[in-house]
């Protein structure tokens, strides 16, 4: 039988994930299409590890099984009309590419997810959202491989019980599927969502009163890069903590105290936070420790200036857990997977 794809022993993990931490893996190997996945986990006997992008996860020691890079690649037409189109999309495209190949076709629905890192096969994973946007809003169906029979399953919107940066796949079914491509359903007849204040200030100060996608995702841009480290120049893996959600009387009983907190109401009747802003009213914005610390433009991101350990930053992480809830009464959760 014709071998496509190749594994390689003891490399180091430094190329695959943005927070560019230097682990070995006791095994590698790429995969470009549900065959070669299929094969490689019939042949595997090893612990294993999926990655796409590598943005939302933090090393602290070496890996001691076989990573699978996700490298599925293609975007095909499911159907179009006048007014939509469906996309299924391979799980290993790069998100951004994605986004902009949809913002040159005028497909609208993810313009506001411009410049996340990562791949499409993480974005339901975690339920990837920005700028009033969230992921579960387009997408109508997630192809998975049960790792355990290789059988492939279809997962609809429903059922992938997405949340505030989660879904089955983070939860009741974590480590149990591979990703292997998503549908998502686009519109043709654009409707604009500029409503969060970020971005109506960036269209401004862009001279733009009538928007098109083009000019949401570029607003999008700005903004990102303005406030994100970028992973290529400084490791890190965005937000790495998640926004915590609070009822109506901590809510209050925070707000007496600090009156110029933010706060975002929500269905359900509860609150939620700013992370960032709880991060940076106790100074640690910009805090710098040898070779890491927490950003200097947006206190929910951890970075990595080069050479630091994951557990370095692990602790660091730690320590602000520890300030926040002795400070506000509040636990703070970790976005980022922790290996
Ligand atoms: N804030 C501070 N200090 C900071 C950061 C934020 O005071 O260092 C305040 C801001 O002034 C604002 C509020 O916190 O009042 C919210 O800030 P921002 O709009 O920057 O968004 P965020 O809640 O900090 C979330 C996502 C980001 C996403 C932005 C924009 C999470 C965990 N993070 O951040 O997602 O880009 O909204 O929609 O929900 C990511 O997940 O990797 C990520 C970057």
């Amino acid at each position: 039988m014709l071998v496509l794809f190749e594994i390689k022993h003891h490399i180091s993990l430094k190329p695959f994930n943005t927070f560019s931490i230097d682990v070995t893996t006791n095994s590698f190997v790429e995969v470009n299409t549900v065959q070669e996945l299929k094969e490689v986990l019939s042949q595997n006997k090893e612990e294993i590890l999926i990655i796409g992008g590598g943005s939302n996860i933090l090393f602290t020691q070496d890996f001691s099984g076989l990573v699978i890079k996700n490298s599925i690649k293609g975007i095909d037409v499911i159907f179009e009309n006048e007014n939509e189109i469906i996309l299924n999309v391979g799980a290993g495209e790069n998100w951004h590419d994605f986004v902009m190949f949809c913002v040159e076709n005028n497909y609208a629905g993810i313009e506001n997810l411009s410049l996340i890192p990562g791949t499409v096969g993480a974005s339901p994973m975690q339920n990837i959202g920005a700028y009033g946007v969230e992921v579960k809003d387009v997408i109508l169906n997630v192809e998975a491989l049960k790792i355990s029979d290789l059988s492939i399953h279809q997962f609809s919107n429903s059922a992938c019980e997405f949340d505030y940066r989660s879904s089955i796949f983070k939860t009741t079914e974590k480590g149990k599927y591979f990703i292997t491509a998503v549908q998502f359903k686009l519109s043709k007849k654009p409707a604009i969502n500029s409503s969060y204040g970020a971005i109506e200030d960036e269209l401004k100060s862009l001279g733009v009163f009538k928007p098109s996608i083009k000019d949401i995702s570029k607003a999008v841009i700005n903004i990102r890069k303005s406030k994100l480290p970028d992973p290529k120049e400084i490791g890190n893996s965005g937000s790495f903590f998640k926004n915590p959600v609070v009822d109506l009387n901590k809510k209050n009983e925070l707000l007496a105290k600090y009156p110029s907190m933010p706060y975002y109401p929500q269905k359900n009747g509860t609150f939620k936070l700013a992370a960032g802003w709880l991060i940076e009213t106790l100074g640690w914005k910009g805090k710098r420790i040898e070779n890491y610390g927490v950003h200097e433009k947006q206190a929910l991101v951890l970075v990595n200036y080069g050479g630091a350990s994951g557990s370095q930053i692990y602790n660091l992480s730690e320590e602000i857990i520890s300030t926040i809830r002795k400070s506000f009464g509040i636990e703070l959760e970790r976005e980022v997977n922790i290996l």
